[in-house]
């Protein structure tokens, strides 16, 4: 059988990184005898450009019928001055509700080789292994109502974050099961002294732990939670939360582990579309300039081998060749700190280092 990607560069960086990812998937394919067939769309401002929006009914419909959705980045300061509901990020958005993927997968790793390149102190960074799950198609980024407009001659703006059980439970049982193949432990984290949509996530969370008993469950509001993540974090296993909150907690995370440039994520849902995507964003100020990282986009195609085509073999192969590459001091500018003498090579090279690892 012969499995669809869809791949969706999208802007900035995006497509050097989906490229080399591309490069690596097939590479893959061949050596475990993987059959794909890949397709491409566009999304963000490039779709914008091209169609006046920034996702068409056409790429939904390829994207569903596809097994995985392979995206770049989205977004650049072309587009900045458009509003909300046309601008680049409302095409991911889109994708992601369109595809029902409300389960967004964010691990946050330390790979031992970059220890350093991390801004806090290698003996805090050291053993950092957590998974952020992030509630995605819901909350505040989809809430009504929602807009501008003007009230007694003062403009005002509006935005709902709106969960129902039916959201809350089905994360939270995702994240439980993330947790029962990991250390066991998972952090809840929400606002619950304020917001009446926290404390409904509290009582669903604790109704769902009851069914995972080995699981240990502990309730964090956000703002400590984003303390601790500075100042203790090889403490967290896995965190569920919200849209927003995982949004923000997921850039700290990563940030903490060395670079935003390394950390894939899988984005998952009842249909059997995954979409797959590095953390990181567009980076106009690097774009074309074969600067960027794509380690991220190749960590990313591991996480589809792994939960799409249940491939945890040839997953497990990409994540070495990355880490060999990582081993043998190869660096993207961004894993650099400080006057690291190393050699710093483009995003190409860096492919072709992996792939050579991968063969090897
Ligand atoms: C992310 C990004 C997106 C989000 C933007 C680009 C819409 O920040 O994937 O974390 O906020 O979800
Ligand atoms: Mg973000």
């Amino acid at each position: 059988m012969t499995d669809r990607i869809l791949l969706l560069p999208g802007d900035g960086i995006g497509p050097e990184v989906t490229a080399q990812a591309q490069r690596v998937l097939e590479a893959v394919a061949d050596r475990f005898g993987l059959s794909l067939a890949f397709e491409s769309g566009l999304i963000g401002g490039a779709s914008i450009d091209a169609h006046g929006t920034p996702l068409t009914d056409e790429v939904v419909e390829v994207a569903r019928k596809s097994r995985a959705v392979l995206l770049g980045a989205v977004g650049g300061p072309r587009w900045d001055e458009l509003a909300v509901d046309v601008r680049p990020e409302k095409g991911l958005l889109r994708i992601r509700k369109e595809l029902g993927l409300y389960a967004n997968l964010r691990p946050a790793v330390v790979f031992p080789a970059l220890a350093a390149a991390s801004s806090l102190r290698p003996e805090l960074v050291a053993g950092i292994d957590m998974l952020v799950v992030r509630e995605l198609t819901g909350g505040i980024y989809f809430g009504e109502p929602r807009g501008r407009g003007v009230e007694d001659g003062r403009r005002v703006a509006r935005n709902c974050m709106v969960y129902d059980e039916v959201e809350i439970e089905r994360i939270t049982r995702t994240a439980f099961q993330a947790a029962q193949g990991r250390r066991r432990h998972l952090t809840h984290v929400h606002k619950a002294n304020v917001l009446d949509v926290s404390q409904l996530w509290m009582e669903v969370v604790d109704e769902v732990a009851r069914d995972f008993s080995d699981v240990e469950l502990v309730h964090q509001l956000v703002d400590s939670c984003a303390m601790l993540l500075v100042r203790e974090p090889a403490r967290f296993d896995v965190i569920v939360t919200g849209n927003m909150f995982g949004d923000i907690l997921s850039d700290e995370a990563a940030m903490i582990t060395g670079s935003l440039g390394m950390l894939p994520s899988a984005s998952l849902g009842e249909g059997g579309v995954g979409l797959y995507e590095p953390v990181h964003g567009s980076a106009p100020d690097i774009a074309g300039q074969d600067a960027a990282n794509p380690l991220a986009a190749i960590l990313s195609v591991a996480m589809l081998l792994e939960h799409t085509l249940g491939h945890a073999e040839a997953a497990a192969a990409v994540n070495a060749a990355v880490e060999g590459v990582l081993a043998d001091g190869a660096r993207t500018a961004d894993l650099v700190l400080g006057d690291d003498p190393r050699d710093v090579i483009g995003c190409v090279a860096m492919g072709d280092r992996v792939l050579a690892r991968l063969s090897s």
